[in-house]
């Protein structure tokens, strides 16, 4: 098969990522055009990326020549309206995650993915493609720590971009929304079981400006899941020392530790001040393999014609579950599921 040609929507943040790797990182693919409602990142996209296609207008990207897939990494409550779109229009579809910033969004996806089963869809749950994640999966499913029973996850961004986050809060959907589904998700794929029912706290005592917005500074939430076992997550918005993401798995016959030192390179230093080990400074530093590794996955889906494991329902039991932590966080009463 040719190279699958791809065109990106969205070129913030995460969209720059994704855009390199497409261009640059993956093999059978090849970025085809470029999409964003900010000029100065089309240019960008021209210039620097060399993408042949560029334009303001979603529509127009999906009526690019030859145009097989799009990634869609634009603003969340987009998502939904852009993959139905995209997938009417014939075009593969890897989406970010959230699926959807509402129910309704996520059943529309749902529907217009149901609509096109020759098409193949992802949603961009990174961490299911992480080197570390995938293979603490393969031992769970080699039988080494026995039966999963508990799930603990830690998922803080660094205090250094905190006032992002304050900005972003008005509209990002809460904490449990916007950070937890991530989180949630890992839950579910380690216990291979859905949650019933959330409690859920939350504080602000750094910067109280998080609560005024309905949100928090940092939460947990405790979810029994429907086999019996158990998850704990942990999320917070002002680490010091970095970004910091942490998963530990234990069950019946041992423990699987996922960044209980958040390490920045397998360097360490020995200095006057001691030893230290440097911490990752956000996202793109410490899951850039698996970015690379989701988006090559999406590739070889479309070219070998197969579906991914994960699938569009994923996506909505993770807004779902995000919702009802929010719920239980706002009333301080457990929530079912
Ligand atoms: P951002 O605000 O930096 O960028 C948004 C992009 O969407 C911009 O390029 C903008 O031009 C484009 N856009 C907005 N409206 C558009 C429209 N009508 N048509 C075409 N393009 C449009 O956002 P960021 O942080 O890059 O997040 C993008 C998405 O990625 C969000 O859904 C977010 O939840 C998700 N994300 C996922 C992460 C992960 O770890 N999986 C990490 C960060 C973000």
């Amino acid at each position: 098969m040719a190279l699958l040609n791809i065109g990106i929507a969205g070129l913030g943040r995460l969209g720059r990522i994704h855009a390199e790797n497409i261009a640059y990182r993956l093999s059978g693919a090849r970025l085809a055009a470029a999409c964003s409602i900010v000029p100065d990142e089309l240019t960008r996209a021209k210039n620097e990326l060399g993408v042949e296609y560029c334009t303001d207008s979603y529509s127009d990207l999906l009526k690019t020549p030859g145009l097989d897939a799009v990634a869609i990494v634009t603003t969340s409550g987009l998502h939904a309206a852009q993959i139905e779109e995209a997938l009417d229009a014939g075009k593969h579809v890897f989406c970010e995650k959230p699926l959807g910033t509402t129910m309704e969004q996520c059943y529309q996806a749902e529907r217009a993915v149901e609509k096109h089963p020759d098409l193949i869809f992802q949603i961009g749950f990174m961490r299911r493609f992480d080197p570390p994640y995938v293979y603490a999966r393969k031992k769970i499913n080699e039988g080494l720590i026995g039966i999963p029973y508990l799930v603990k996850t830690s998922g803080i961004d660094p205090i250094k971009f905190v006032e992002g986050a304050l900005k972003f809060a008005p509209t990002s959907g809460g904490l449990f929304l916007d950070m937890g589904v991530h989180d949630i998700d890992t839950a579910r794929w380690f216990l291979g079981s859905d949650p019933v029912s959330v409690t859920a706290y939350g504080s602000s005592f750094g910067y109280p400006a998080f609560a005024g917005f309905g949100d928090c500074e940092a939460g947990v939430s405790l979810y029994k899941h429907e086999n019996g076992s158990m998850s704990f997550i942990h999320l917070g918005r002002t680490a010091s020392h970095g970004y910091h993401i942490e998963t530990e798995i234990v069950g019946t016959l041992g423990t699987l530790r996922i960044g209980g030192i958040p390490r920045k390179t397998q360097c360490d230093i020995y200095g006057a001040d001691g030893v230290l080990t440097e911490c990752p400074e956000h996202f793109p530093e410490r899951f850039d393999d698996a970015y690379r590794l989701e988006l090559q996955a999406f590739v070889d889906y479309v070219r070998e014609n197969k579906k991914p494991e994960i699938t569009v329902y994923d996506g909505t039991v993770c807004t779902k579950i995000g919702y009802a932590t929010t719920a239980a966080f706002k009333t301080g009463e457990m929530v079912s599921i």
